[in-house]
């Protein structure tokens, strides 16, 4: 009801509507009309009424509300279904719970903050609002092998709609941090429920530092993370980075079944910084210096070494400063 309500005040964008035309076209009362108007204010949206022109809409909040990244999202399956807070813990940690409970393929979970954000390898990931802190639910018909490469889509999905919301490319350091210069300015952590054989849900947690002030960035992350707002200066419309992630998500993710990962790859090579680099990968209590050659069919990252070509399936890789 909320939703109609909002969608016909955003056609009269900037006029009056009628308590009375409202209260026709949604088939309520004018006090249920005028109680979910209060319900809009209640999340931001800037209403202005008058006793004898009705309602208009004055601006819409900066905030990633299912039914603004709903307007105009052209997806199939991907964000069909959002779940949305202000706050949470980990928007991972939900979309797992939902998943279990039996979420179908394609739901979103997002929020403005999370209190504690998971990031790879048992990190913390700092998430204060102006970030976009999002989960995807999906269930691949792919053996667990092959989750990795998914990954990679996701990193090669989520560079494609920061070019698209701003214009900037970020590179992407193996498996999945994109960056801006030397620093991290998103993450992908995806968590995985499977048997031998076939994978029953995975969760792509992702997390970009979108309008972050810069001295947000201290402490651990001095020198090591930014955002895209400190890095350029671009505030960046985060439904549109949503809905253009979801959107190039989900044409990859369709591609891939069909088709398989090669095409995808071809991207990520093209906006790998990892790849003809000198690293360091650090995998448990092992440490390998080498040449970045490339990644192999599943997305694994192969190194030259002295002792020749070690292919890793995870791990963390530094660039050399
Ligand atoms: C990394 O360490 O690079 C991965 C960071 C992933 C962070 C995102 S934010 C949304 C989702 N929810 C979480 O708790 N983590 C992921």
């Amino acid at each position: 009801m909320k939703d109609t309500l909002l969608a016909v005040l955003k056609d009269n964008a900037g006029k009056y509507v009628s308590g009375e035309k409202l209260s026709r076209e949604l088939g309520v009362s004018r006090t249920a009309v005028w109680k979910h108007i209060g319900s809009l204010r209640d999340d931001g949206y800037v209403v202005e009424s008058s006793p004898r022109r009705g309602y208009k809409l004055v601006s819409v909040p900066d905030l990633l509300m299912p039914a603004e990244i709903w307007e105009g999202l052209h997806t199939t399956v991907l964000g069909k279904q959002i779940h949305y807070s202000a706050e949470i813990d980990s928007t991972n940690r939900l979309a797992r719970q939902l998943a279990i409970d039996g979420e179908p393929e394609g739901s979103v979970v997002l929020a403005e903050q999370q209190r504690t954000g998971r990031g790879r390898m048992g990190r913390e990931w700092s998430s204060p609002t102006g970030g976009i802190w999002m989960s995807v639910i999906l269930r691949p018909e792919l053996a667990p092998y092959q989750v990795q490469a998914l990954t990679l889509t996701a990193a090669v999905a989520a560079v494609e709609a920061t070019y698209n919301a701003t214009g900037v490319t970020p590179g992407i350091k193996w498996p999945n941090d994109l960056l801006l210069g030397k620093k991290k300015v998103a993450g992908i952590l995806t968590e995985v429920s499977a048997e031998m054989e076939r994978v029953n849900y995975l969760v792509l947690g992702i997390g970009l530092n979108a309008n972050i002030p810069a001295k947000l960035f201290h402490g651990q992350l001095l020198g090591e993370a930014t955002s895209l707002l400190a890095e350029t200066g671009i505030l960046v419309e985060r439904t549109h980075w949503v809905r253009s992630f979801l959107e190039t998500l989900e044409r990859y993710y369709f591609l891939v079944l069909q088709e398989g990962f090669a095409a995808v790859f071809d991207s990520w090579r093209r906006y790998s910084v990892t790849l003809g680099q000198p690293v360091t990968v650090r995998i448990a209590d092992r440490v390998v210096t080498g040449i970045a050659t490339d990644i192999d069919s599943n997305g694994a990252l192969q190194v030259k070494t002295d002792d020749g070509i070690e292919t890793f399936m995870a791990g963390e890789v530094s660039l050399k400063k």
